[in-house]
């Protein structure tokens, strides 16, 4: 059974096995310098070196064996330090095993995970992870409930750690409220301070916007990209979304249903930063409408 949320966040935070609580952020990339490319086009100057992967998948299958098709079937899957992949697919298509196993929070029934090319076996303080409905505990205040990872870790002043998180996310003057006091999203960004105190060089996302209202989630999808932009951490964001994959993403991976496998991955050529503008755009729209056809044929297959 999946463990309860509030347990997830414990493990999340004192799971480390290496012994090395604290893993710096990969090195701040400079905004959007465009360079060429051997074919004449440009790239980003910040395109990911995928030979060196933070992340990877390798043949990754997932039974719970209750259903006829596993829920995650032979998904291999690589990820670069500092780069921003969407997780999108119907319901029920394992996105959320997937992100429990790069969280470690669920073990593959075959196939291996690899963080820094290091089998990863379990829960590590170096993957902070942020969920749909915030898991902030409630019997602490918010300044609290950011320094709890780093007080677990035994770093020096926690509470120091936690305010500098709570000015980063813009809630340096809410930081002795209680959680119950504050508004949906500005749980989530309480969430994502918390998840970010630790400095892990992953941050797990698994529909973290998804209880927002259409305004606050955007505003929040641009708060994250400034964030990412500013620390970033190598980022895998679960969403139902598809416009919000692609205003996010350097690469969407859409899945498909029964079993769950990558249907298709998808480049975001967009450069950063990126404002709601993009979606005008027809590159965009080109993309939604790829993306959209898979997601449909997939939906009407789980859809029983
Ligand atoms: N602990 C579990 N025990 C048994 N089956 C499970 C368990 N967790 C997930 N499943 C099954 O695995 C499949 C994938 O579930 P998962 O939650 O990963 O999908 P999802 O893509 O995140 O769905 P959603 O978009 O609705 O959140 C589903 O068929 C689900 O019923
Ligand atoms: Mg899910």
């Amino acid at each position: 059974m999946a463990r309860g949320v509030y347990e997830q966040s414990l493990h999340a935070f004192t799971g480390s096995r290496d012994g090395s609580p604290v893993a710096a952020f990969s090195a701040p990339l400079p905004p959007q310098r465009l360079v060429g490319t051997a074919s004449g086009a440009p790239a980003l100057a910040n395109s990911r070196d995928v030979s060196t992967p933070r992340l990877r998948l390798d043949r990754v299958t997932v039974d719970f064996g209750k259903r006829r098709h596993p829920a995650v079937d032979d998904v291999s899957l690589s990820i670069a330090a500092g780069e921003f992949v969407a997780l999108l697919g119907p319901s029920g298509c394992g996105k959320s095993t997937l992100l429990n196993v790069f969280a470690g929070f669920r073990a593959p029934t075959r196939g291996h995970v690899y963080l820094d090319e290091q089998p990863h076996l379990g829960p590590s303080a170096r993957c902070g992870v942020v969920f749909q409905r915030h898991s902030l505990f409630p019997w602490m205040t918010v300044v609290e409930n950011v320094a709890f990872g780093p007080r677990r870790l035994g770093l020096r002043d926690p509470l120091g750690i936690a305010r500098e998180l709570l000015d980063l996310v813009g809630l340096g003057d809410v930081s002795e409220a209680w959680p119950s006091s504050l508004s949906g999203g500005m749980q989530q960004r309480v969430g994502i301070a918390r998840a970010l105190a630790t400095k892990p060089p992953v941050l797990l996302m698994d529909e973290p916007f998804g209880a927002l209202d259409a305004q606050t989630r955007s505003l929040m999808q641009e708060e994250l990209l400034s964030i990412w932009d500013r620390l970033r951490p190598t980022v895998v964001f679960v969403t139902h979304d598809i416009e919000e994959a692609i205003f996010l993403a350097d690469r969407v991976v859409v899945m498909e249903a029964l079993p769950g496998r990558i249907a298709r991955e998808i480049q975001i050529p967009f450069p950063r930063p990126r404002s709601h503008d993009i979606f005008d755009q027809q590159a965009f729209i080109e993309r939604r409408r790829e993306i959209a056809d898979i997601i449909r044929v997939e939906a009407r297959k789980s859809f029983r």
